[in-house]
Order: C-alpha cells, then sequence, then structure tokens
C-alpha cells in the first residue's frame, strides 16, 4: 500500500515552485486581480489559513492584500522554512489529512487550492476545514476535475487518465473532486451560502483562446503531464505503459482546442 497519494514534487524544487507560481498569478489575473472569487474584499479578516501552500503565493498574496491581518500557511513539506515571508505570513508544517493545531472557529478565511484532489480523505479534510471557520467567515475551495479531460481528450490522454483516475480511486483519493465540492460542501449543513464557478480550461491551446485563458492552459498542462508521468513510472505494472504515455505526450503537444481541464471554484459561508 501506498504511503502517500501525492505525486509531485516539492514547492521547495525551484522548478515547481515557479509552476505553482504561475498557476496561481494565471489564476490571480483570471479572477481580476484577486486572489479569491467570495466578497471578502472590504472586510477586515484578521486570520486566515491556508491548506496545502506550495509555493506560498496565494498566502502571500493574502498577505498583501490584508495586510492587518494574520496569515497561517501550512504544507506537510518544509515548502517555505527559512524562506523570506511578509511578517504577516506564519508558516508551520503540518499535515491536513490529521487534526488540525487550531481552535475551531477561529479563522476569517479558510483556502485550500489543489491539495483535496491528492489526499485519501478530502471528506473528512472538508468537514474539519469547515469548522475552523468563524460564523459569518468564508471557506474557499478549489480543485480540477480530471475527469474534464477523459471527456474531452484524444484516445491517449483519455486511457492514461482514467487509469490515473482508478488508482488514485484504489487509494482513496478522488481526482474528479472538483466537480464534486459543491455538493460536498452542501452536505456538510455548516454554511448558509455556497456559490461555485467551473472554469474550463484549454490545455492544448491553438492560439484561438482569449490571452488569459491560454496563460492558464499553459500555466496547467504541465499539471496532467506530470501526473501522468509520476504514475507511469510508480504503475507500470498497471496499465500505463511508456507506448501509452508517449501517446499520451503527443496528443497534448498537438493544438487540439477541445481539450478542457475543468477547474472548481467554491466559496461558502458559515452560519
Ligand atoms: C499541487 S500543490 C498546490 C499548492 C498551493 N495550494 C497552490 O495552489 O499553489 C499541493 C500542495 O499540498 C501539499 N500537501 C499534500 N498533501 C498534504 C497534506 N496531507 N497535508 C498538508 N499539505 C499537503 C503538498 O506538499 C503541496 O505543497
Amino acid at each position: 500500500m501506498e504511503k502517500s497519494t501525492y505525486t509531485l514534487k516539492t514547492a521547495r524544487e525551484i522548478e515547481e515552485k515557479n509552476r505553482l507560481d504561475e498557476v496561481h498569478f494565471a489564476f490571480r489575473e483570471y479572477m481580476d486581480g484577486k486572489i479569491c472569487f467570495a466578497p471578502i474584499y472590504g472586510t477586515s479578516p484578521t486570520k486566515i489559513l491556508e491548506l496545502g501552500c506550495g509555493s506560498g503565493a496565494w498566502a502571500i498574496d493574502a498577505a498583501n492584500d490584508f495586510p492587518d491581518a494574520e496569515i497561517i500557511a501550512i504544507d506537510l513539506s518544509q515548502t517555505l522554512e527559512g524562506i523570506p515571508l511578509p511578517k504577516n505570513v506564519n508558516f508551520q508544517i503540518a499535515d491536513v489529512t490529521q487534526n488540525f493545531p487550531f481552535k475551531q472557529s477561529s479563522f476569517d478565511v479558510v483556502h485550500t487550492r489543489l491539495v483535496l484532489m491528492h489526499l485519501p480523505n478530502a471528506k473528512d479534510v472538508l468537514e474539519r476545514a469547515a469548522k475552523l471557520v468563524k460564523p459569518g467567515g468564508w471557506l474557499l475551495v478549489e480543485d480540477l476535475d480530471m475527469r474534464s479531460l477523459v471527456e474531452s481528450g484524444g484516445p491517449g490522454v483519455s486511457q492514461v487518465i482514467t487509469r490515473y483516475i482508478e488508482l488514485l480511486q484504489a487509494r482513496g483519493a478522488d481526482a474528479e473532486i472538483g466537480r464534486k465540492l459543491e455538493s460536498m460542501l452542501k452536505s456538510t449543513g455548516s454554511f448558509s451560502t455556497i456559490q461555485a464557478q467551473r472554469v474550463a480550461v484549454p490545455v492544448c491551446d491553438d492560439g484561438s483562446a482569449p490571452q488569459t485563458m491560454a496563460r492558464l492552459g499553459a500555466a496547467l498542462k504541465p499539471v496532467g503531464k506530470k501526473l501522468a508521468a509520476g504514475w507511469a513510472q510508480r504503475f507500470s505494472d498497471q496499465g500505463i505503459t511508456q507506448e501509452l504515455k508517449k501517446q499520451f505526450s503527443e496528443e497534448l503537444d498537438t493544438n487540439f482546442r477541445e481539450v478542457m481541464l475543468d477547474m472548481h471554484f467554491v466559496w461558502a459561508q458559515r452560519v
């Protein structure tokens, strides 16, 4: 049994840090320069928590946008240890699959992006994260739906990503979680308002996508490639052959504008 379902490199490695930063900046541009869709601008949050902060780009922007707030950024690995940060960012190593070292109802905003799909017990993490939010505060949850690639991609992309989804499923993780986030939050019963937005990102842009979308596509494309490569290496005996991996890569390198990777944004206000 694999110990961890997380296969990407740590954000301490410069290539991964740069990749995560670019995904962040591309989404920020898409959100008109904001860090989320929730109406938190113009409010005065005092405590903000980022779960699985990676390169720290979101936490650092939160610190700059809300200079009076304390931002706590946690990650399983030492992504931000020893790295200069705004003085209102506090980095801690913590595993979100374990009990949080925080008091219930203690944060105005809790944010997690591109983390839940990797975890074996995302529903439990979401339920515990919901409890950390103060009444009236916001839980912001953002993740991919890899099934969108199966539905829109060619045969190589479909086969590799289907296998990837199955392998994660066998370990309790859900690579389609993006499309389920809204109903998962509804089922907690903890929120008065839940809003959601799906962003279908063209990962094989043929030059016809608007600039913001093209930037998002270029930023997200390596996710699919890296995930598939990582799993192909680990599970070459389970159906992801080198030939299939090559076909997958070639399809992604073709400008096939219909291939979409869906990112789901959900923002929910605590009762
Ligand atoms: C794909 S990165 C996303 C980083 C950041 N949220 C972003 O949007 O750029 C996922 C991050 O989650 C972290 N992570 C994975 N499993 C975790 C866990 N069980 N507890 C805390 N962090 C975890 C990884 O170390 C990595 O930094």
